[in-house]
């Protein structure tokens, strides 16, 4: 045994030393080295195996280059592969010449001594040399996995001490509360930017997806639970990382959380090694989208107006800016339509997607991101945008833009409104002018040089809400932008209305 050993460290100086040896000639039994009469040159080493193939035994002579020569000391190709029985390393000019027995049990010194070091290997000797190591590797193993749970629970013992510290105790997703405890506190914390990240991530780390509720511009939408709750999951493709960024960064705006707007609850990267996971985690609402529910539902008047409202508040505290320490900058959506706003469970609007918006800075009077290219869904995009025509530079254009959207979202509403047993089916806006993903030239003709918008029936002048709703519509529809009413003069409006109708909102 004791040679055995001594003859692997042989092999481990042999290998580091000829590591850096000029070529080595080999035997080589190859179809490839017949042409260099039956030898091959190396910087690695020689091997010979034999092995029984149909019951014939065949001597193997390779060579072995140097990279493949790893681990150093016992490299795998010297160990043993599949189908070779008996394998044998060397490091001088055709030391694979011997022929190797099979099996072969003869003691390393055996007939073949003096060629290479070692000499033959039978199993017996192979076995050991694979045992030995592994038998360290597993004590090492076990000592390393005891000094680590040691460590944790030195680790564990001064987070709980750092936990119990109440001015901090918010921060932390102790074991026995929901998402909803953890979210009202950070909503009356004060902050109200969003969980603090090292939080976000242990909450999106111990989600468990469900199943796929949408399918996106950027990736997948699914169901997930937390601690007994659900959650919804945007998944983007690593590609869209810039767009998970942008969303979870206008998400975390300071004072961003309203009712009317979707709660975000976390961001997190996931780098599983091959590539990079990127998820949003926000509210989830079984409704789903304004587009999917009117699809599905005929409303009431209430109904309608519960809708139209809410989201006009959601929207009016995007664009507002709040002033102060407590403040928060306006925000305009840019991608506004009715698929990007959920149906919450007691029937009223949560605006999404953000990925698209842009920040004031009231201070320089400028946008955080520069607003290039036309984005946003060509079937709800502006007159002034299709045309070109917007002023960038201004952030209250784009905040107008979002009305003229908000305006064919309530065209959508209004149509599945049940007002005297009658309600129309549900179309998307413009739905008889253009195909189905229109481009831009065609909604610019529709929208710009024809200047139609969706039609308002006369039979909404009879009834007093839809005959509101009507009127706000075509005041947001106007080719001025700065014409159009704003989010707060909607959601007054749609406040007096839903009093006069008696609506509990
Ligand atoms: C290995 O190569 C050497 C040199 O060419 C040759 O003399 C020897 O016979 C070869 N051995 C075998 C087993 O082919």
């Amino acid at each position: 045994m004791a040679k055995l050993w001594i003859s692997s460290a042989v092999l481990v100086v042999h290998t580091v030393l000829l590591g850096s040896s000029q070529a080595l000639w080999c035997n080589c039994t190859t179809a490839q080295c017949e042409k260099t009469g039956s030898q091959c040159e190396t910087d690695g080493a020689c091997m010979a195996s034999t092995s029984f193939i149909d019951g014939q035994e065949q001597h193997i002579r390779i060579c072995i280059t140097r990279d493949k020569l790893v681990p150093p000391g016992q490299p795998f190709y010297c160990l043993g592969a599949e189908g070779l029985l008996n394998i044998h390393c060397c490091y001088t000019d055709f030391c694979n010449s011997i022929d190797l027995k099979v099996p072969s049990v003869t003691s390393p010194s055996g007939l073949e001594g003096g060629y290479g070091p070692g000499g033959t290997w039978g199993l017996v000797e192979l076995v050991a040399v694979i045992a030995g190591p592994l038998f360290l590797l597993c004590l090492l193993l076990l000592v390393g996995v005891f000094l680590y749970q040691y460590h944790q629970r030195a680790y564990n013992h001064r987070q709980r001490l750092e936990v119990e510290d109440p001015s901090c105790d918010h921060l932390y997703p102790a074991k026995d509360r929901t998402l909803q405890d953890l979210i009202y506190d950070l909503s009356t914390s004060g902050s109200g930017s969003g969980l603090p990240l090292f939080v976000q991530r242990t909450v999106a780390r111990t989600i468990v997806l469900q199943e796929i509720i949408g399918k996106g511009r950027f990736g997948e939408v699914w169901r997930g639970r937390w601690r007994g709750g659900d959650v919804a999951v945007k998944i983007f493709s690593s590609r869209e990382e810039r767009s998970w960024f942008r969303e979870a960064e206008i998400y975390q705006t300071i004072m961003l959380r309203h009712e009317n707007i979707l709660g975000f609850i976390a961001a997190d990267n996931k780098d599983n090694g091959t590539w990079t996971q990127l998820w949003l985690v926000s509210d989830y609402h079984e409704h789903g989208s304004l587009f999917d529910y009117l699809n599905r539902y005929s409303v009431t008047t209430e109904g309608m107006i519960k809708l139209a409202l809410s989201a006009a508040s959601g929207l009016a505290h995007l664009h507002m800016e709040i002033l102060g320490t407590q403040g928060k900058p306006g925000i305009a959506h840019r991608d506004l339509k009715s698929k990007n706003i959920l149906v919450k469970k007691n029937c009223t609007c949560a605006i999404a997607d953000l990925g698209l918006a842009v920040r004031h800075d009231s201070a320089t009077d400028t946008i955080d991101i520069a607003p290039n290219q036309r984005v946003g869904t060509k079937r709800y995009m502006a007159p002034e945008v299709l045309d070109e025509t917007i002023n960038m530079r201004h952030f209250d254009s784009f905040k107008c833009a979002d009305i003229y959207a908000l305006g064919l979202v309530y065209w959508e509403i209004a149509r599945r409104c049940n007002s005297g047993g009658i309600h129309e089916e549900y179309q998307l806006p413009f739905y008889e002018l253009v195909p189905s993903d229109p481009s831009i030239e065609e909604m610019r003709k529709v929208v710009c040089d024809q200047k139609l918008r969706p039609n308002i029936p006369n039979w909404w002048q009879s009834y007093e809400a839809l005959r509101v709703m009507g009127k706000i519509m075509r005041e947001c529809w106007y080719a001025n932008g700065a014409a159009r009413l704003t989010a707060l003069r909607i959601k007054k409006t749609l406040s007096l209305l839903s009093i006069q109708e008696d609506i509990k909102v």
